[in-house]
């Protein structure tokens, strides 16, 4: 079963997974690879279409990114975006010059005459510059279809080689039309159908993991969060002898650990196997204060856990492993300093006794793994969950993790949780949790000292986590949260909101 796939080439720019999520937007199924991809790797994909992306180099750059030339005769439709623009315009014999840099909104003039990207759209709308390089000489049997003030050839397009060129970022938000260009490209100039989405999606992956796991065994370490609860719930529709274990380390939200268990077990009629590990966690953290060091044991101590467990199991044929289609983006990329040692499932193959690992959602963005969890029934508390991180409220309490502290941490951010739900701002506000610091001060309540805790109230706005800004939550919400927390939650006597964006601070407090 061959998905009609659009392939983006990759030559560096940093709107790249822009492109990406336009066109799996519009129903189309898409992959971003390196410009370097060898041609018989490109006709292997069988794409219906090619686009390349922008980049930061100059064509006149001596080690400027080329794809091979073969890609040219392809007879596929390909869509150039401002470098890959000006890549196009060079090869088949245009001048590209040297110009002044242009950044932001400039207004898109349509030329007259017949044009593929331009099709249905005004006569003028606002797009979106990032340039320095622009394309003065149009190579032979182009046609130009829009212009600026400053770039005479903005558009242009040859329909015999199905070649179609912008020098702006359709894929940006500020594009007006941005949408529309790349929905001409993929409908009007690939003519495919759009059929990507999650229903479809489903059914093909269900077939699929049919015949490949049949009556095997496979094993899947649930933990709560979207992607593996997605990646269990499709595996389990396909074949009978899926086995989930979720570790319950304690560390968890209010009332988290009994909704996996009543959504998976419950609802969804998985094989789950609950380890409750609360008090060896609790031992193994006592006295542990600095953050890697309680990062590491609850690492460890995880993996040791799901061990033992996966001895009892024995021999699985199959390990789950809920990668997404960014983390592959990813990974290979990194290689900058620990700032943090994350505990996730990652290093869990190397514990389990397996001969081969699924990853189902390896080509879904974020959206479309939570698209893909509410086709599959599964309620919003899972599919919209925000991130919670592996080692959960053991770096949520400064210091030392205590049964006492794990208590009033969790009251405090139900009551947190259940305001900005109640003000609206629970889809907005990227990430929104309290942490409890190891500062006690003074208070009065009626007519008594006090000396409790602060808790301190963090909510970020973000796409990704890797940067992020402190949310405007507005103050009447703050003041309410702040008042009922006092109010409801003992040993807590001030409450402060946490101003910092990242960086130079980081979205979790250790
Ligand atoms: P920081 O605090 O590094 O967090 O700015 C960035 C994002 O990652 C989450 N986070 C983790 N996720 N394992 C995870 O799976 C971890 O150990 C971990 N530590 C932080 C954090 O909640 C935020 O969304």
């Amino acid at each position: 079963m061959q998905r009609e796939t659009v392939l983006i080439l990759d030559f560096g720019s940093q709107f790249n997974q822009l492109i990406a999520r336009r066109v799996r937007e519009l129903g189309v199924y898409c992959e971003l690879i390196p410009f370097s991809t060898p041609i018989e790797k490109i006709k292997a994909y069988e794409p219906k279409g090619i686009i390349f992306s922008g980049g930061p180099k100059s064509v006149y750059e001596e080690d400027s990114p080329r794809p091979d030339d073969g890609i040219y005769s392809l007879g596929v439709p390909i869509f150039g975006i401002c470098y890959g623009c000006q890549l196009i315009a060079q090869r088949f014999g245009g001048q590209v010059f040297r110009g002044e840099s242009e950044y932001g909104k400039c207004t898109l003039n349509r030329r007259d005459g017949k044009t593929v990207l331009f099709d249905g759209l005004p006569q003028e709308s606002i797009c979106w510059m990032s340039h320095s390089d622009y394309v003065r000489d149009l190579p032979d049997d182009f046609r130009v279809t829009a212009s600026t003030d400053n770039v005479p050839n903005v558009g242009f397009e040859d329909d015999k080689r199905k070649i179609y060129c912008v020098q702006f970022h359709p894929e940006v938000a500020h594009t007006e039309k941005g949408k529309d260009i790349i929905s001409n490209f993929l409908f009007k100039a690939c003519r495919l159908k759009g059929d990507w989405n999650m229903a479809n999606f489903a059914a093909e992956q269900i077939e699929l993991l049919r015949e490949k796991i049949g009556d095997k065994k496979v094993l899947c370490a649930l933990s709560g969060g979207v992607d593996s609860a997605v990646a269990a719930t499709l595996i389990h529709r396909a074949c009978p002898n899926l086995i989930c274990v979720f570790v319950d380390h304690g560390l968890l939200r209010k009332n988290e650990a009994e909704e996996v268990v009543r959504v998976f077990a419950g609802e969804q009629k998985m094989n789950l196997i609950k380890v409750d590990a609360q008090d060896e966690f609790l031992d193994a953290l006592k006295g542990a204060c600095e953050p890697e060091k309680k990062r590491k044991i609850i690492g460890s101590h995880f993996i040791k856990v799901f061990e033992r467990e996966a001895k009892k199991i024995g021999k699985v044929d199959f390990l789950v492993q809920g990668t997404i289609y960014p983390d592959r983006i990813e990974s290979g990329l990194n290689g900058s300093a620990t700032i943090k040692s994350h505990h996730n499932v990652g290093g869990l193959p190397s514990v389990v006794d397996f001969k081969e690992i699924i990853e189902p959602l390896r080509d879904l963005f974020k959206d479309e793994v939570r698209a893909l969890g509410f086709t599959l029934g599964l309620p919003e508390s899972i599919v919209m969950r925000q991130p919670f991180p592996g080692p959960g409220l053991g770096i949520r309490i400064m210091g030392e993790v205590t049964r006492e502290k794990l208590e009033i941490l969790r009251e405090a951010d139900c009551i947190y949780r259940e305001e900005i739900a109640k003000a609206g701002l629970d889809k907005s506000v990227w990430q929104y949790f309290a942490v409890l610091t190891s500062t006690q001060t003074v208070g009065v309540m009626g007519d008594y000292r006090t000396y409790d805790y602060t808790l301190a109230l963090r909510g970020v706005t973000s796409v990704d986590g890797m940067t992020a800004d402190w949310a405007r939550i507005p103050y009447e919400v703050l003041d309410i949260v702040s008042r009922r927390i006092v109010n409801e939650v003992k040993s807590v006597n001030r409450v402060v909101y946490d101003i910092t964006s990242k960086p130079p601070a980081t979205i979790e407090w250790e």
